[in-house]
């Protein structure tokens, strides 16, 4: 079986995540779920990132110490992960006592090895994204990554040689042009970081105490990014000595799913600290892009932000899926409001989705008491929406292939279209008129109970919970793919998958909630 390895960025252990935090779990979990289905040995991991001075703060102020603090947050972002309902295979924690003993060693290694060097440095600091800047960088004397002031700091540090491997990175990306993805953020770390020649980069803090201490020089924490993008070895089995079979079954990975802030962390950095540890670089890089509120970023401070547990409890689970999975797109932010959801629910599941199963069970049940067999009496007319069933999963592949998630989900919901067009122009009810056209009215029933079994298998990345529910209703848990000739359907009663919602009622209901 062909293995794949696929990771998330871990979540900061900061504070709950919101919906957009949210977003690259579920986007990992869809693909994930998908490589399962297609066959492949998945293994999927995530996790939280739990050191450096940001959380240290964060957990004084909060009058805990730094790992209580980490503890509860990485417990809750556990928890909403949960309630996604994302099968990751594993939940990694940056305070973990085995990861800090690896990076620990690995730091050691690379300065033994003279990829890390002892010197001073002299610039401007920002704290929330513990990153140094020289004068040049700032923008209008802010920090030019999330435009936040800056201090002049001034301390002893270790640094790492990124210069030494900057042509070999070059030529990496250059002859593996899938390794970052989408296309125009390759060429924006060719332009905007790589031609320009890379500095060394300031690996160790003296600063503060929260993070993983150089195992040589204790006054020193190791860099958080470093701490940080380890974890995707650590956690499968790495170890300065090279690592055991496991590690040697799952790395490289075949996809690192990362937002686009974080693009540049993990085609930059992190394939040069892999390099020296030579070490194969992962297959890809994949930079999504962001979710925003109302076409604006989610702050707390803004009062503009969703959480996913709410949204869950007030729309169920698939339904945020659904707009997270199909409403972002590919390359560029999305945008998310309550009225875009509700709006989403009721025209795509309630109306194509939920309405075509429920009606079609109904019309099994009321006809043939909800026993249906392929009687074969097949029409011209048929042939078209048999076409449908038949070629949805090199449709759905030919998207999933290059990661555009939405327009797999429109591949399924083209199906779905066609199967309610293929009532309409079947007209059951009118068949049932006749006896004589018994035959023909079980064939049409059959085929509509095929393409729907046909798409529940692939809605299962995106909806899991949705596609067991039809299965259940449809009495089957046959998975094969393709239209099958001699099922014999045994149906449930239909129950209802998504309710159409009432926009003015629910907005209301949302507004007094927040009130409260
Ligand atoms: N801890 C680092 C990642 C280290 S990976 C070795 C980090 N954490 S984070 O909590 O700030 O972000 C986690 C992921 O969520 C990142 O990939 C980030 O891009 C993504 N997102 C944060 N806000 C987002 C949206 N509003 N929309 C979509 N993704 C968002 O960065």
């Amino acid at each position: 079986m062909e293995k794949y390895y696929i990771t998330t960025a871990i979540a900061y252990a900061s504070a709950k995540p919101h919906i957009g935090n949210t977003y690259e779990i579920v986007l990992a979990d869809a693909i994930a779920r998908y490589k399962r289905l297609k066959g492949f040995d998945v293994y999927f991991q995530t996790g939280t990132d739990e050191h450096g001075e940001k959380i240290e703060q964060k957990a004084f102020a909060a009058g805990k110490t730094p790992q209580e603090y980490v503890d509860d947050i990485s417990k809750e972002i556990q928890r909403i992960w949960d309630i996604m309902n994302t099968s990751y295979d594993k939940f990694v924690r940056t305070t973990d006592v085995n990861h800090k003993e690896i990076v620990a060693r690995i730091f050691q290694k690379l300065y033994q090895q003279g990829d890390i060097y002892l010197d001073k440095y002299e610039g401007w600091y920002c704290t929330p994204c513990e990153s140094f800047w020289t004068d040049t960088q700032l923008v209008d004397g802010k920090c030019p990554d999330c435009g936040r002031e800056v201090e002049k700091k001034s301390e002893e540090s270790y640094f790492f040689r990124m210069s030494k491997y900057q042509d070999r990175l070059m030529e990496y990306i250059e002859t593996h042009p899938e390794f970052i993805q989408p296309e125009a953020r390759k060429n924006e770390m060719i332009n905007n970081f790589l031609k320009p020649g890379l500095q060394d980069l300031c690996v160790s803090r003296t600063s503060f105490d929260w993070g993983i201490r150089v195992p040589f020089n204790d006054k020193h924490i190791v860099y958080v990014w470093i701490d940080a993008l380890t974890n995707y070895i650590t956690n499968i089995g790495y170890d300065v000595d090279g690592g055991n079979e496991t590690f040697k079954k799952w790395w490289p990975a075949d996809l690192h799913l990362v937002g686009k802030d974080i693009i540049r962390f993990h085609t930059i950095y992190w394939p040069i600290l892999l390099m020296a540890l030579d070490l194969p670089l992962p297959k890809q890089v994949f930079g999504h892009p962001w979710l925003l509120m109302n076409s604006d970023k989610m702050s707390k401070s803004k009062g503009n932000i969703m959480y996913a547990d709410d949204l869950v409890e007030l729309f169920a689970v698939d339904a945020v899926r659904y707009y997270l999975l199909h409403e972002i797109p590919f390359a560029s932010d999305g945008t998310i409001s309550y009225e875009l959801l509700i709006e989403r629910i009721n025209s795509d599941l309630a109306n194509i989705l939920g309405n075509l199963v429920n009606r079609t069970i109904a019309m099994a049940q009321k006809y043939f008491a909800g026993e249906v067999l392929n009687e074969n009496v097949k029409e011209s007319l048929d042939d078209e929406y048999l076409m449908m069933i038949n070629t949805l999963e090199t449709r759905v592949e030919k998207h999933m292939a290059k990661l555009e998630i939405g327009l797999a989900i429109d591949e399924i919901f083209d199906t779905l279209r066609a199967s309610n067009k293929y009532i309409d122009e079947t007209m059951p009810w009118a068949l049932a008129k006749d006896e004589n056209l018994k035959k023909r009215l079980a064939t049409v029933l059959y085929y509509l109970l095929e393409g729907i079994r046909n798409s529940a298998i692939f809605l299962e990345p995106f909806l899991p919970e949705t596609s067991e529910k039809i299965f259940k209703q449809l009495g089957t848990t046959n998975k094969n793919i393709g239209f099958l000739r001699d099922l014999s359907y045994k149906l449930m009663d239909p129950e209802p998958l998504f309710m159409r919602l009432d926009m003015n009622k629910m907005l209301e209901q949302i507004e007094k909630s927040k009130e409260n």
